[in-house]
């Protein structure tokens, strides 16, 4: 019996991911296994996995060749991929010839410990049923990914947004939203555990919606709901679809000082054409108004978003549409990506991937040594600004020095002058990178 094992997950990709491992320990706790934070103590390895571009595959199959190698030298240890890529390579996974002993889909996690059972008795075990209800609202997460400040909280799940190039659909399934009590719940109880940050996580926040017998939770409602809970608690919310974004969230989080001031509204493209073949349903004009309106309201928010660099068809012309839509949205900060072609997807279905791999390099290469410039110029803006700082913990450069965030999400390091995680702090900028801010505190 597995009763009693130790088991240890280890997470690749989204927040989403992360947060799902919280709740994975939790179901597995609650059935009688011990969690440990060390592959080297555990008899269950569970791999939480990610889809979203091949890198991260092959980056998990690498993985899973080491465990292989470890378990044929005879320890003996059982393993498990759960996540996007279990859903997706169920087949693969447990014909590959590697350890695998176990299968879980996103929707799979409560069931875990039926599979281990099955497993125990020797046999493989999955599960890859995709759920239009399971939002795992009642499992409270094992905040074990935490620093005791700062923390997810996941208000739905899957996506049906099906933009052309993405596997998120397919690997996570429908939308649907959590109950907003047990999201408020959750958040209550961890600020009174002493955390000060919680994030609320979605593929598209902004279709949020509850409908208990004609009461209707949208998500402005929703987040005016958590950041009531305490002025003490920051919140933060990712992520945004641009079409979605609407002036009634900016109101709220206008009238909530403690809604902090960043938005991430992923752009992908700046190109029209490009943007239509993606299946996004927003313009370039479109993004720049919402881009707008997020500055109208709140002249001091932050900006950042994801670019994909070579979708497929992309000319130069169409990657100048986006270096340019980069300057005129002054983005802070930016995921950038090269097009990575997903099978199943709308785009490996229908459009080639026929922008060559030099060519996807050279304007990925372009697009993150413009925003480099345009992060550094960002945070040079701040310097001379007294910002309000929620400490982390130590910098890990240096233990003199303490590190925490602005409400813009921006990491600052100054001197530790004994504040303790947790702590908000003003601090006075006096210097940065395009990574950091560097300051002084000017009053506790
Ligand atoms: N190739 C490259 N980047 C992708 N993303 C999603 N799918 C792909 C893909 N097939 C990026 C998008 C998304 C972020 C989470 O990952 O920019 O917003
Ligand atoms: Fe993927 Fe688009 Fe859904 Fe984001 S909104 S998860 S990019 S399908």
């Amino acid at each position: 019996m597995s009763e009693g094992k130790a088991f240890y997950i280890e997470t690749y990709g989204c927040q989403m991911n992360f947060s799902d491992s919280e709740i994975v320990a939790s179901v597995l706790r609650d059935a009688g296994y011990q969690f440990v934070d060390n592959a080297g103590q555990a008899g269950l390895i569970l791999i939480n996995t990610c889809s979203i571009r091949d890198k991260a595959e092959k980056r998990i199959w690498k993985r899973l060749r080491e465990l292989h190698a470890f378990r044929k030298k005879n320890h003996a240890i059982q393993i498990g991929v759960i996540g996007c890529m279990a859903e997706r390579l169920k087949d693969e996974l447990l014909e590959s010839g590697f350890s695998v002993d176990l299968v879980a889909g996103p929707d799979a996690y409560r069931v875990l410990p039926t599979l281990l059972t099955e497993v125990d008795g020797g046999q493989k075990a999955a599960n890859i049923e995709l759920s239009a209800e399971e939002t795992y609202d009642d499992i409270q997460p094992v905040k074990y990914h935490s620093n005791g400040v700062s923390s997810f909280i996941s208000i739905m799940r899957g996506c049906e947004n099906f933009c052309a190039y993405c596997v998120v659909p397919f690997t996570r399934g429908r939308e649907r939203s959590r109950d907003p009590r047990t999201i408020v719940n959750e958040a209550a109880r961890l600020f009174d555990e002493g955390f000060r940050e919680v994030t609320l996580l979605g593929q598209n926040v902004n279709s949020y919606r509850w409908d208990a017998d004609g009461v209707v939770t949208s998500f402005p409602d929703l987040m005016g709901q958590v950041a009531a809970i305490s002025p003490m608690l920051r919140v933060r919310f990712t992520t945004s679809h641009p079409k979605d974004l609407s002036d009634d969230l900016l109101r709220v989080m206008v009238s909530y000082p403690n809604i902090c001031r960043s938005v991430h509204l992923a752009v992908q493209s700046g190109s029209n054409r490009v943007l239509k073949l993606m299946n996004r349903r927003y313009t370039r004009e479109w993004y720049l108004e919402r881009v707008a309106s997020i500055r109208h309201y709140m002249p001091d928010c932050t900006l950042s978003t994801d670019i994909i660099a070579g979708f497929c068809s992309e000319t130069d012309e169409d990657h100048a549409d986006t270096i340019s839509l980069m300057q005129e949205a002054a983005f802070d900060s930016a995921f950038m990506f090269r097009y990575s072609e997903r099978s199943g997807t709308l785009a490996s279905k229908r459009y080639p991937d026929d922008v060559p791999d030099e060519v996807k390099a050279a304007r990925l290469s372009e697009i993150i040594a413009l925003q480099q410039k345009l992060s550094a110029r960002s945070n040079r803006a701040d310097i001379g600004k007294v910002l309000e700082v929620l400490v982390e913990g130590s910098s890990k450069r240096s233990p003199d020095f303490l590190m925490g965030r602005t409400s813009g999400n921006k990491v600052v390091v100054f001197p530790d002058r004994g504040n303790k995680p947790g702590d908000y702090v003003m601090v006075k900028i006096t210097g940065s990178t395009p990574a950091t801010l560097k300051g002084i505190i000017a009053a506790v």
